[in-house]
């Protein structure tokens, strides 16, 4: 269809059934994508697999643990076997942990940091050598604005999210002249199912969207477009950047 944006585009999403993977898995069925969305989540994985097909789209399902080094190498089996290219990764798969550094657990450092920083650098390493091949390719990793700032809790979350900035930016510098862009996104305080007990109980007096600009939780289709503009070509000169998707909340 004329005008889709990602047209043809081989796409691999992580945690693609969480609040802001759906919708991005959603936006990106509609701009044209074939999907390959994973998740721990295998019930959810089933359920989005249909409704991305009645957008039309075409996609395959797999269950993936980001921690997990054989389940990334089976994965990336499948793409290429179905598709014989990757053009897109978007690691959006992740968990929180809210305590501060002394009453932090080490089983819940050790958790965050697998999943959020090391299935990052893991979702990377297996996926590069088909993104390099595909000659026009996009990575898309998810920081936060607690990868940007300090909140004074979330010990284990914050020093995920910062060395996922970090890391972005050098495989931006590595990965520049092989045709793969890196960049990270950082959300603010969005409605889903990640904060969600939080927002019901606290609704906007929250503390972090009282600090925020517009007085509000963004919702995750405002954030999806953020990965739509880098996973696209209109941002083919765009490499190691950060694109902040928060109301406002770090801009002072
Ligand atoms: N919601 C926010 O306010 C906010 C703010 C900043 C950053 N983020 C980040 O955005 C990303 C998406 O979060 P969300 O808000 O959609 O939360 P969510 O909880 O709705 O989604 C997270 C998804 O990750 C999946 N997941 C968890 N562990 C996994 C693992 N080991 N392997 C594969 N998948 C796994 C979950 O099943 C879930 O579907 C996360 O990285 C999160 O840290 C969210």
């Amino acid at each position: 269809m004329a005008g889709q944006r990602l047209n043809g585009k081989v796409v691999l999403i992580t945690g693609a059934t969480g609040g802001l993977g759906t919708a991005t898995a959603e936006l990106f069925a509609r701009e044209g994508a074939r999907l390959v969305i994973t998740d721990v989540a295998e019930g959810p994985l089933r359920d989005l697999a249909g409704r991305i097909e009645a957008l039309g789209a075409e996609v395959i399902a797999a269950p993936l643990d980001v921690s997990s080094v054989p389940q990334w190498d089976d994965v990336i089996d499948l793409v290429r076997n179905r598709f014989g290219t990757l053009n897109v990764l978007v690691n959006l798969a992740g968990i929180v942990d809210w305590p501060g550094v002394e009453d932090t657990s080490e089983d819940a450092w050790d958790r965050v940091i697998a999943v959020n920083q090391k299935g990052t650098w893991l979702g990377m390493k297996a996926a590069l050598p088909l993104l390099r091949g595909s000659g026009n390719a996009s990575v898309i990793n998810t920081s936060s604005v607690l990868g940007l700032v300090g909140s004074g809790s979330a010990a284990a979350y914050q020093a995920s999210k910062g060395a996922v900035r970090l890391l972005s930016k050098t495989a931006a510098v590595e990965y520049a002249r092989q045709g793969v862009r890196v960049n990270s996104v950082h959300p603010g305080v969005i409605a889903t199912p990640m904060i969600q007990e939080i927002l019901d109980e606290q609704g906007d007096q929250q503390p972090d969207i009282q600090r925020t600009p517009m007085r509000r939780a963004g919702r995750a289709d405002e954030v999806a477009p953020a990965y739509l503009f880098l996973a696209c070509d209109d941002s083919s000169f765009v490499t190691g950047s950060e694109l902040v998707v928060d109301g406002g909340l770090t801009a002072y």
